[in-house]
């Protein structure tokens, strides 16, 4: 796996998705195949990383990015640290670099990190001589997030190249859409952003998307639906008049679902908000692999951790 940020140090990285080329990308999607027996199955547990330690270092809530790193460490054999914040030497003025270097100092061998800031996995790598995997960086990206939602597609459709994947919401605040963007745009999909103007960046465009803002015109050209939470945490107000405008004009209702093409796959990254971007019936219903997704989450979060512990990517 290649690192994808200017480092000195000579291991490789999880940082993003951008850069990474087609073959890598590849390569990581056919490694998660191996590994959907022992996600799916305790009794398949695996013993390649046993003697190996990952630290789990969340500055930011998570349910699914948080619980399948430690699951995925745990069931190829290695051991887990979950590192909070509160209740860590950080309260008393120790800078978040030394308290990394301080885990490394107690045998850690993969760093996962989630951080607001974006690039804080991109720095812990030049200072760091073990892999970081950013769990997700402010709005820049959300690796592993892309990996298990292109992944999802694949097994789905059976393919990604020639698909049409709309991305759904608040573009503008997503690492989730960055990282899709790079991923599907790199394996041959055409993608689609749609969402309030003031949530599109226009800039997005130079990543090789279509803006399109109408919902419901872009809805029956898409074979992918990805619906994406608002990040109100990362907003500043004003930039759609209500949550009930929000969900009349990008909320996903069975009135739309109805208006998609059949086979439509609906996809969204969780959290979901129930009433703002999808109504329960669609969040539940038989287009949608939202459940699905969290449990390729821990095939792929496994592949990871091997490739780059180990060294096979
Ligand atoms: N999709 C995702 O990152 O969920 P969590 O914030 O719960 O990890």
């Amino acid at each position: 796996m290649t690192a994808v940020a200017e480092t000195t140090q000579t291991c490789s990285h999880l940082l993003g998705l951008e850069g990474l080329s087609a073959r890598e990308l590849n390569s990581i999607l056919d490694q998660t195949e191996e590994f959907i027996p022992a996600s799916l199955d305790a009794e398949k547990r695996r013993t390649d990383l046993k003697g190996k330690v990952v630290a789990n270092l969340f500055f930011e809530p998570s349910t699914r990015t948080r619980i399948s790193f430690g699951l995925a460490a745990r069931r190829l054999g290695a051991e887990t640290i979950d590192f909070s914040p509160s209740g860590s030497s950080l309260s008393k003025g120790e800078s978040f670099i030394d308290t990394a270097k301080n885990l490394i100092a107690l045998g850690v061998d993969a760093v996962v990190v989630r951080h607001s800031t974006p690039g804080t996995p991109h720095l812990l790598a030049k200072h760091i001589n073990v892999p970081i995997l950013n769990a997700g960086d402010g709005a820049h990206e959300h690796p592993t997030q892309g990996l298990l939602d292109v992944f999802t597609i694949r097994q789905v459709k059976g393919k990604v190249a020639g698909l049409t994947v709309a991305l759904v919401g608040d573009i503008a605040h997503s690492r989730v859409a960055r990282s899709n963007i790079h991923a599907l745009i790199t394996l041959g999909a055409k993608v689609i952003v749609c969402g309030p103007p003031t949530l599109v960046p226009k800039e997005v465009k130079q990543l090789g998307v279509e803006i399109d803002c109408d919902l419901d015109r872009v809805l029956p050209r898409c074979d992918v639906v990805n619906v994406l939470r608002i990040q109100f945490e990362r907003q500043r107000s004003g930039l759609f008049p209500s949550i009930q405008e929000y969900f009349r004009l990008f909320g996903m209702t069975q009135e739309r679902v109805k208006r998609s093409r059949p086979d439509m796959l609906l996809l969204a990254p969780g959290p979901i908000n129930r009433g703002i971007e999808l109504t329960p019936e669609v969040a539940d219903g038989p287009n949608s692999a939202i459940l699905k997704q969290v449990t390729n989450g821990l095939a792929v979060r496994m592949a990871v951790l091997y490739r780059l512990l180990l060294r096979k990517g």
